[in-house]
């Protein structure tokens, strides 16, 4: 009788560990900065009453006080206006102890998330979703990274996947995640350095590209789009895109690539835990440039 045959597991990357280690690696920069008398402080504001975004403001700021950062908070109510919204911005933005500010995304739907966004103080910006932050990643400058992207930097760098060299394909060219990852992974660095592809719906053969893939990144907001047979044997998965239908989280790749690819991102705990972390690091790293010891 032949032997069943057992698919292959590919190796998991998690991205716990990552965060831990971006993590520890912040709360050094902050005891190293508050022994110079420096507190830094991540402001944040929330706008209305979603469960779901008190929740991770909670998650934020329980974060930022075991890091000893300080984070004052702004609470609008539901009803303000987007000026309401401005002057709370301006506030923070005009305050030299706060070195970082977010606006909690999703706000109500009378706001222009994407208007506010723009009045934050590119150098507050931790998201690193400012056009001047993107146009800084642009040219090479420094500044605070796009936080998804300079995630999965760290996360395969963490995981030893060669990056500098290797054939990257990206599906999706979003502005918060495949146009900025693109330009992350084309820099000229050791964890990058890549020869990127970016395809989306205006390439309607993309797993021509994909199924070439040395690391192939889901950045597309279609569950399940990315497919076995999209995958070289053997490939790096990095699933980024997800949906939500509800609370359950739907991913762009579907779970039967493990049996494909070499290494994969889990379908829970993969690239989520790292975007956290790199908000932290954006928030120090912007400390330290207010207080002139990071150029
Ligand atoms: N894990 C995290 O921490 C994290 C953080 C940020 C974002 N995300 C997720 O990442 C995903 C992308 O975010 P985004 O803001 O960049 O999204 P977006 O602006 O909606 O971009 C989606 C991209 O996917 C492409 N696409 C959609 N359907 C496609 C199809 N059938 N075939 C080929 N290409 C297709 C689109 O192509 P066109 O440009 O041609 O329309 C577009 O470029 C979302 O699922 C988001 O939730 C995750």
């Amino acid at each position: 009788m032949p032997a069943t045959a057992t698919p292959a597991t590919a190796r998991l990357l998690p991205g716990a560990p990552v965060a831990e280690a971006v993590l520890a690696e912040t709360a050094a920069s902050v005891a190293a900065l508050r022994e110079r008398g420096v507190t830094p402080s991540l402001a944040t504001i929330l706008v209305g009453d979603d469960d779901a975004s008190a929740g991770y403001i909670r998650i934020k700021q329980r974060q930022a006080a075991d890091l000893g950062f300080a984070s004052p908070h702004e609470h609008l109510p539901a009803t303000a206006t987007q000026d309401d919204l401005h002057r709370a911005i301006d506030r923070f933005n005009a305050d030299p102890a706060v070195h970082g500010l977010l606006v909690q995304y999703p706000v109500p739907g009378h706001l222009d998330y994407d208007a506010a966004l723009q009045t934050i103080d590119p150098d507050k910006d931790v998201d690193g979703m400012h056009p001047l932050n993107m146009g800084r990643l642009a040219v090479g400058l420094p500044g605070p990274l796009p936080c998804t992207p300079a995630g999965i930097e760290a996360l395969l760098a963490y995981h030893e996947i060669p990056v500098s060299g290797r054939e990257v394909v990206i599906l999706g060219r979003g502005a918060t995640l495949g146009r900025p990852l693109a330009m992350l992974l084309a820099q000229k660095r050791p964890t990058a350095n890549a020869a990127v592809t970016v395809v989306h719906t205006g390439v309607p053969d993309w797993d021509r590209y994909t199924r070439r893939a040395d690391i192939l990144v889901a950045a597309a907001g279609v569950p399940g789009i990315v497919r076995p047979e999209h995958v070289r044997p053997g490939a790096v998965v990095v699933g980024a895109g997800v949906r939500y239908a509800g609370r359950r989280l739907l991913p762009d790749v579907d779970e039967a690539c493990a049996e494909v690819a070499g290494a994969i991102t889990p379908r829970v705990g993969g690239v989520g835990p790292t975007t956290v972390a790199m908000l932290f690091r954006n928030a120090v790293r912007a400390a330290e440039r207010a207080s002139g010891i990071r150029a």
